[in-house]
């Protein structure tokens, strides 16, 4: 039954996170799963999940199953965090989902079950499993304009031009914040028009918003989504605790749907359970509970938001230091779009070639299209990965 199985590797991250453990060099760089680490090299536990753990440990009551909505504490905490104050705030469910992966496959689940011809647009690039999660989910993909290639920044014209061409049948595929691969952002504007071209032409927006608080901070990078929360009729989200509450492992995120009421929203959640309750079923418990004391908590919760802004300027540090090197070294500005990237990531759209070079020369590992994880970078590093990017490209 299985031998006409081909060997596979993974998709481009997952290959790459493979390679580099079965690297035995000892200077090796990872800077390629969008994963945080400090100047050492390491992911530590965050002091607040620590804390919520010591709390969960001691006082979980038992380990019996939850239901197919997940943690339902966990899910109003989160729709609170993302939509309280807004006006979709009473007209939105939520479901707990196995990590933002989970969230994008319940999201695209729905939407099959609901709209089985419907068109998700993604943007170019786009984060790699976006295509094959809504392509598995038996839906149609296309792309839309995102990058300009040269500027390293969104062509908002571009994007906009294509997106006023979508009506009824389309879903908008959006990044929320800190856009995966390339770290570069769309203005308030754009989210305006966006809202606007919704509301004329009726596509549906959905937002992955999966690195809040690793852009601008929690509130800023939430602005977009925000805008649109209080302007369309209706509007999907997925999101993830694994990057701002570091719980990667834990698999903790969480769908969200927003309708014209919440009896509607109810009725949504419901089919989105039954749907899950055809695959995984319930999510995982731990990782939720840690991030429904977090939230309950004050003390908690203050100092979650400040171990997330350290770990945002240390970022943001490296971007400087990177343009600063790159400056020096270059004597030209072409590298200065790593300081206008937001969050863990930069397209550099570095070839392959190149990346085969950094690789096998450097023991430096990047992404394919050229997708550097800033946050895997250590601050003695930025002058090697400067130099080794130089000798490459001469
Ligand atoms: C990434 O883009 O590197 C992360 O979102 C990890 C993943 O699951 O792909």
């Amino acid at each position: 039954m299985f031998e006409t199985i081909p060997a596979k590797k993974g998709d481009s991250i997952v290959a790459l996170m493979t390679e580099f453990a079965n690297d035995p060099r000892t200077e090796k760089m990872d800077l390629g799963i969008g994963i945080y680490r400090n100047n050492l090299g390491e992911t530590p536990i965050m002091k607040a999940v620590m804390e919520a753990q010591k709390i969960l440990l001691e006082t979980e009551p038992t380990k019996a199953y939850q239901g197919l909505v997940g943690d339902v504490e966990y899910t109003e905490l989160m729709q609170h965090f993302l939509l309280g104050g807004t006006k979709a705030a009473d007209r939105a469910a939520t479901l707990h989902t196995p990590g933002a992966s989970g969230a994008l496959r319940a999201v695209a689940d729905l939407i099959a079950a609901t709209q089985p011809d419907a068109t998700v647009w993604i943007s170019n690039p786009s984060y790699v499993n976006h295509q094959p999660i809504m392509e598995r989910a038996g839906l149609k993909v296309r792309s839309y304009p995102y990058l300009n290639p040269e500027t390293k920044l969104v062509d908002e014209t571009a994007m906009l031009a294509k997106i006023a061409e979508l009506g009824k049948g389309d879903v908008l595929l959006l990044h929320g914040c800190c856009h995966n691969p390339s770290g570069a952002d769309i203005t308030l504007d754009a989210w305006q028009s966006i809202a606007d071209l919704a509301n004329k032409n009726g596509f549906l927006p959905f937002v992955d918003i999966a690195y809040q608080g690793l852009g601008d901070g929690l509130d800023e990078d939430a602005q977009g989504l925000h805008l649109l929360a209080n302007q369309v009729p209706e509007l999907l989200i997925s999101t993830s605790c694994s990057k701002n509450f570091g719980l990667y492992r834990e698999r903790t995120g969480a769908a969200m749907v927003v309708t014209s009421s919440r009896q509607q929203a109810l009725n949504t959640r419901a089919l989105m359970c039954e749907l899950a309750r055809g695959s995984y079923s319930m999510p995982p418990a731990h990782g939720a509970g840690v991030v429904k004391l977090i939230l309950q908590d004050d003390a908690l919760t203050t100092l979650w938001k400040q171990e997330l802004k350290e770990m945002t300027a240390r970022v943001t540090g490296l971007r400087s230091a990177l343009v600063e090197e790159f400056q020096q070294k270059t004597q030209s500005n072409q590298f200065d779009y790593f300081a206008k990237h937001k969050g863990m990531f930069t397209l550099t759209g570095f070839d392959d070639e190149m990346l085969e070079k950094l690789k096998a020369d450097f023991g430096i590992y990047i992404v394919k299209g050229g997708r550097i994880n800033v946050a895997g970078l250590k601050e003695h590093e930025v002058p090697k990965l400067v130099d080794a990017v130089i000798r490459c490209q001469s």
